[in-house]
């Protein structure tokens, strides 16, 4: 069986950066598209275009820059938001219109005060309108995770005809367990007769921090985009996050799918995205935190250090990290002490580390991180006494 393809569908630059506080400028924005096509994203979401002229601006120069990567741009389903992003993404190779409405019974009667029939002629009018611009248009059935299945069908099926290339299946509200995900796309693929004309996207939303699950449950179910940002930033509690998509699907080679991301580039991607946007991200954060190749706890250092597979599924030089760390606290063991002090120079045989770390654990015991200096002092300690 041949593997296939996910395309990775990057809106750190659109969804990621409308987190309050993570505003960027258009120099910042281009600066980041180009390292994203560098790590190998098949589209990058550069704006929304209509929302101001500094995003027309981004999502324009974004579009003179990139060479490779699909350039998209967001609307609503308005004339006028299709015809500026059309203007902006006027440069690009690959220009993609990516437009869309609400499909929930939610989002149909309380945002638009509208109904299923008109919901979907304004669809089918958006999509038509957007394929006179540009090839390439992916539709966005917003709030697809809440909505009724077999209008999203209907939906699905009608904007097929009228000409999207791809279209999107968010989850918006974050709201859809794993296998509730799946049985929707599953659905999809099987009770919409023109699926095999596009291909389904997974777009999802982290409020119950299952966005990673859900999408890579909607890629075995048969989507084959997924629509993910850096660092897992975006809307309230986030997207999906690309990083955690992309090695999820490196370290499961029984789905059979793979993506075309260069995984060394993941942390310096992670890295940069924070540095830009000035936005922490959190050490315990999956495959890029500061902590996800640390080891603290004597059982785990030393298993780790008897064989790097006891307690790591993800070498860190596969994406870009330096090495592993072992950390020093209270909860540590002897092997991870010696390990240290053996790494700044000293040989202490077995009876000298059993006493050092008697010593030791008073110091962990009153501090959280035992550092180099503090194993010095230790050092000096028994070779004096030595
Ligand atoms: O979450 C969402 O539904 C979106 C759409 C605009 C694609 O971001
Ligand atoms: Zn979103």
């Amino acid at each position: 069986m041949s593997s296939k393809k996910v395309h990775i569908f990057d809106t750190t630059l659109r969804d990621g950066e409308q987190v309050p506080g993570c505003k960027l400028n258009t120099k910042e924005k281009v600066e980041l598209a180009l390292q994203l096509e560098e790590l190998g994203v098949d589209i990058i979401e550069a704006g929304f275009p209509i929302s101001s002229p500094g995003d027309f601006e981004s999502v324009f120069q974004i579009a003179s820059k990139i060479k490779d990567a699909t350039v998209c741009g967001l609307t609503r389903a308005v004339q006028k938001d299709i015809e500026v992003a059309a203007n902006a993404l006027k440069p690009a190779v690959r220009p993609r219109i990516h437009t869309g409405i609400g499909s929930s019974d939610n989002h149909i009667k309380y945002k638009f005060n509208s109904t299923r029939e008109e919901i979907l002629e304004r669809a089918i009018a958006a999509v038509k309108l957007a394929r006179n611009y540009v090839d390439d248009v992916e539709f966005y059935a917003e709030d697809a995770g809440r909505a009724d299945l077999e209008f999203l069908a209907r939906l699905t099926e009608a904007v097929i005809k009228a000409g999207a290339t791809v279209v999107n299946i968010p989850d918006t509200t974050g709201f859809c367990l794993p296998h509730q995900y799946a049985e929707k796309m599953s659905y999809l693929m099987n009770h919409v007769p023109n699926i095999d004309k596009a291909i389904l996207s997974c777009h999802c939303h982290n409020d119950l921090g299952l966005a990673t699950a859900n999408s890579i449950a909607g890629a075995i179910a048969g989507a084959r985009q997924i629509e993910c940002t850096i660092n897992g930033i975006g809307e309230r509690a986030g997207n999906t996050s690309l990083e955690e998509v992309v090695m999820t699907i490196r370290k499961h080679p029984e789905l059979d799918l793979y993506t075309d991301i260069n995984p060394k580039l993941l942390l310096p991607m992670s890295r940069l995205v924070s540095d830009t946007m000035r936005m922490v991200v959190q050490p315990n954060k999956a495959v890029v935190g500061d902590n996800a190749f640390s080891h603290s706890s004597g059982i785990h250092q030393d298993g780790f250090l008897k064989e790097a597979t006891t307690y790591e599924i993800i070498a860190p030089e596969e994406v870009g990290a330096d090495t592993s760390k072992i950390v020093l606290t209270a909860r540590s063991g002897r092997s991870a002490l010696a390990y240290r002090f053996k790494n700044l120079g000293y040989g202490f045989d077995r009876n000298q580390v059993d006493e050092l770390y008697e010593k030791f654990l008073k110091i962990a015991d009153s501090k959280k991180e035992v550092e180099d200096a503090d194993l010095k002092v230790l050092a000096d300690s028994i070779t004096v006494a030595v």
